[in-house]
């Protein structure tokens, strides 16, 4: 599969069979998180990932679909602990963690798995669940794991509405 595959592949999946993701593929997909660039290098990301049933169910259930997400083989809890802002005025953790979710969502693709981006749910209770200490920042949850349904089409602007050349065009 290659990457633009991959990227036209992959969905949202909210709904997945009850079955383990073996550590093969799990190993694969932080090897993709592992690549991703980051500001300076800096790599302040950590991830954690509850395969435990229970674990993984407390984890489903501070987020906005409890039922289908506490069925995934995984759900990453996806870190960082970095307070530095760029000399452009962004924050680097929110997206050199993003970067590196997505090079798992990717992954996760080719391997035959599905994945969920997560914002909805409360991060003080997965800090406890999970034991996460306040100095840390959970950016972003994934769920991941084998699909129970296909892909959706959801709607997207097209390129001309979102690309303009040499000068702001909106
Ligand atoms: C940063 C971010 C946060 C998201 N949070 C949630 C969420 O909390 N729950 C959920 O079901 N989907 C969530 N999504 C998935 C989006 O709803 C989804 O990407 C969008 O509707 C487009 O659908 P697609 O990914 O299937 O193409 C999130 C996606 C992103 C990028």
């Amino acid at each position: 599969m290659t990457v633009i595959e991959a990227i036209q592949k992959r969905y949202s999946c909210r709904a997945y069979l009850e079955k383990p993701v073996e550590k093969e593929k799990l190993e694969k997909i932080f090897e993709a998180a592992r690549q991703a660039p980051s500001a300076k290098n800096l790599q302040d990301w950590r991830f954690v990932a509850t395969i435990d049933k229970d674990t993984k169910q407390r984890v489903a259930d501070c987020t906005n679909h409890k039922d289908a997400f506490g069925k995934a083989g995984a759900i990453i809890a996806a870190c960082s602990a970095c307070k530095e802002i760029m000399k452009c005025g962004q924050q680097i953790a929110p997206i050199d963690v993003a970067i590196a979710l997505e090079h798992m969502a990717l992954a996760a693709t080719e391997l035959g798995l599905a994945t969920c981006w997560i914002g909805s749910f409360d991060a003080g209770k997965v800090k406890e669940v999970l034991e996460i200490p306040k100095e840390v920042a959970i950016i972003e949850l994934m769920a991941l794991g084998y699909p129970a349904e296909g892909k959706r089409q959801t709607t997207r602007e097209p390129v001309k509405n979102i690309v303009c050349c040499d000068k702001w065009q909106y």
